[in-house]
């Protein structure tokens, strides 16, 4: 693969969340433009990710072109239009003969589509898992990775086999992410049963990332599914899930519509705190230190000795967030990573509350609402 691509976590924006099938010309443009003019861009979000259903048909010599009355102008002025913005772009794949959203999907045509999307000027591709049924996972992947590397240009690649072969196990030469579960659903704790599948809640999916954490890292990372901020959750459970997918150094790929958002969600996603806990160079995805009645406690390691904490009320009831720095184990923990981290004093800075000002020679004692978070830098005071 491309090295040197997605040292941190990919930011950005995919449109199949909050649009599925129904994409066209204009909602891409649209949507470039309001990652600009919504501050999106400076706070780090690069990639405009068309997800299924772009396709028209293949022609005569096999080579794929964008669906016609959705796309009148043509792929190619679209990434150039995106490219025009200082953006990046990222295209759709499937690794079998149809995408799920039933068009031509890349399977015996892995060289001729990556060349295509190289001539386009794409930048990122995600590749998905539909239709697929003889085929090998890593086999598949290694292929398209190949077809990639070979079309010469630096292209970032998701892979979306829904954590199904354990792709976390052999992805990292691969691939710069793989999606280790199946489909999110804009709900904080619920299972939507589709039939013969189901999409996951926020908390559903931040269970499955158990025992993972070890396998991410600078240009290859975990991916929990991308982002329903703005999707319908309350304004707790959005913050809850943006904070969670940062200490997860999980992908941060909007999926709401960025040209109609509430003051709420843009302050949500274009929060710089932690959108710097998620993009933190050492890139160590965060890991669970406890769980007590309903609210369990995240740390993270950052640059500079710093950390990241996090405490998540899971429950719907309010809770007291309750932590004695000195006396809970972990200190050991911590001391392992950051040694003398129990000797030093850290301030807290409350990142969703820049008034809450306190430190770790007091308990922390807080109330929490249901489905919410408090989430802190700590800052080792000289
Ligand atoms: C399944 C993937 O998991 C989704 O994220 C989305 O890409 C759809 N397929 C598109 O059909």
């Amino acid at each position: 693969k491309f090295e040197g691509l997605a040292e941190t976590p990919p930011m950005g924006w995919n449109s199949w969340n909050k649009f599925a099938c129904d994409v066209n010309e204009n909602l891409i443009k649209e949507t470039a433009d309001a990652m600009v003019s919504t501050g999106m861009k400076d706070d780090g979000y690069t990639y405009i990710v068309i997800d299924d259903c772009w396709h028209g048909e293949r022609d005569s010599l096999g080579f794929i072109h964008a669906n016609k009355e959705r796309f009148p102008s043509g792929m190619k002025a679209l990434v150039d239009y995106v490219h025009s913005k200082g953006l990046k772009f990222g295209i759709y794949s499937d690794a079998g003969w149809q995408t799920c959203g039933g068009k031509p999907g890349s399977r015996g045509r892995e060289y001729q589509d990556a060349q295509t999307y190289a001539s386009w000027g794409v930048d990122y591709l995600k590749y998905d898992w539909c239709n697929t049924e003889d085929l090998s996972a890593k086999g598949a992947y290694l292929t398209m990775r190949d077809a990639l590397f070979e079309a010469g240009r630096p292209i970032v690649f998701s892979m979306c086999e829904w954590g199904t072969y354990n792709p976390w196990e052999w992805g990292e030469p691969i691939a710069h992410l793989w999606r280790t579960t199946g489909d999110i659903y804009s709900c904080f704790d619920c299972e939507y049963d589709h039939g013969d599948w189901s999409s996951w809640g926020v908390l559903q999916i931040l269970d499955m990332q158990e025992g993972l954490r070890k396998y991410a890292g600078p240009g290859h990372w975990n991916d929990p599914d991308m982002m329903e901020v703005g999707n319908g959750m309350s304004t707790n459970e959005d913050q809850a899930h943006f904070s969670m997918w940062a200490m997860l150094a999980a992908p941060l790929i909007a999926g709401n519509d960025l040209r109609n958002m509430s003051d709420e969600t843009k302050s949500i996603l274009t929060n710089r705190d932690v959108i710097a806990v998620n993009q933190d160079p050492l890139g160590i995805q965060g890991f669970k230190y406890q769980m007590k009645d309903s609210v369990s406690v995240w740390f993270k390691p950052l640059k500079d000795n710093q950390w990241a904490v996090c405490f998540l009320n899971r429950s719907r009831e309010e809770k007291k967030a309750e932590f004695d720095w000195e006396h809970e184990k972990v200190i050991d923990e911590i001391n392992h990573l950051s040694p003398g981290f129990s000797k030093n004093e850290y301030s807290l800075i409350n990142l969703w509350n820049k008034k809450d000002k306190t430190s770790t020679k007091n308990k922390l004692k807080a109330n929490l609402k249901g489905h919410s978070v408090l989430m802190y830098r700590l800052e080792k005071k000289r």
